[in-house]
């Protein structure tokens, strides 16, 4: 009888973890936007992938809050953050409704499912990735949903990809930057390449924005690559 009540209480705590989230598929993807500049880097990457017809899973620090009404004059209201704002703040990449969706999950929530290995994603993005939170997931501190969902792609030997804006760098920086190489981690500045011939500030950003959907798989034409022609 203990045992049965036992696996019906285990059965329970299941359920509820997964009720408070869509159900995963490998095809999720994770956004995570941290205080670093370049919060267009953010706004843009979403949208692509909204377009691309993935639901992301999407989770927002609060100094990255600051950088958004710094930067872009957004205000986003974490404890009831509306992220249409988010893909709406470009222009739209095609006539159709995008096909995907975003999930919004509070930085310090750990009952969200990206905290947990067991909800499968094709991969997460740190997008702009600050030196702080860069360090964090480098020495495994796990203190916000952020640094966990980074933590567990590591540890599933998922796609991590890490887009730190900073310069110059420190050698405490860089030697984080090797450390999440080492354990296969992707570290991809945000440094928009000049060869593609960008006219607007929207092209650098597509650069980048880019660079990390080819990372993801996900295809674009956000720029010419080279050898096109
Ligand atoms: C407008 C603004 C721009 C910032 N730009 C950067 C930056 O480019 N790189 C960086 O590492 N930190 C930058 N910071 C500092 C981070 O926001 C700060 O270190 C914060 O603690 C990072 O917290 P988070 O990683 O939880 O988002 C900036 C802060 C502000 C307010």
């Amino acid at each position: 009888m203990g045992r049965l009540i036992e696996r019906w209480l285990v059965r329970r705590k299941k359920e509820s973890f997964m009720s408070s989230n869509a159900e995963p598929t490998p095809l999720d993807l994770v956004v995570a936007i941290t205080g670093a500049s370049g919060a267009v880097y953010a706004t843009r990457l979403l949208q692509v992938l909204v377009n691309a017809g993935r639901r992301v899973h999407v989770t927002v620090s609060k100094s990255a809050a600051q950088v958004f009404q710094h930067e872009i004059g957004l205000t986003l209201d974490l404890e009831n953050c509306d992220l249409n704002k988010l893909l709406t703040y470009h222009e739209p990449i095609s006539d159709s409704p995008p096909r995907g969706s975003l999930v919004y999950h509070h930085y310090q929530d750990f009952r969200a499912g990206i905290a947990s290995g067991s909800f499968l994603t094709a991969g997460m993005v740190v997008c702009p990735c600050s030196m702080g939170t860069l360090a964090s997931i480098a020495n495994g501190l796990s203190t916000n949903l952020i640094h966990r969902a980074a933590d567990v792609h590591l540890k599933e030997r998922r796609k991590l990809i890490l887009v730190p804006r900073e310069t110059p760098l420190g050698s405490i920086q860089l030697e984080n930057m090797k450390r999440l190489a080492d354990v296969g981690a992707i570290i991809l500045p945000a440094m928009p390449g000049f060869y593609h011939g960008p006219t607007t500030i929207q092209d650098l950003v597509d650069f980048v924005v880019g660079r990390i959907c080819d990372q993801l798989g996900v295809p674009h034409e956000l720029f010419k690559r080279w050898g096109e022609n």
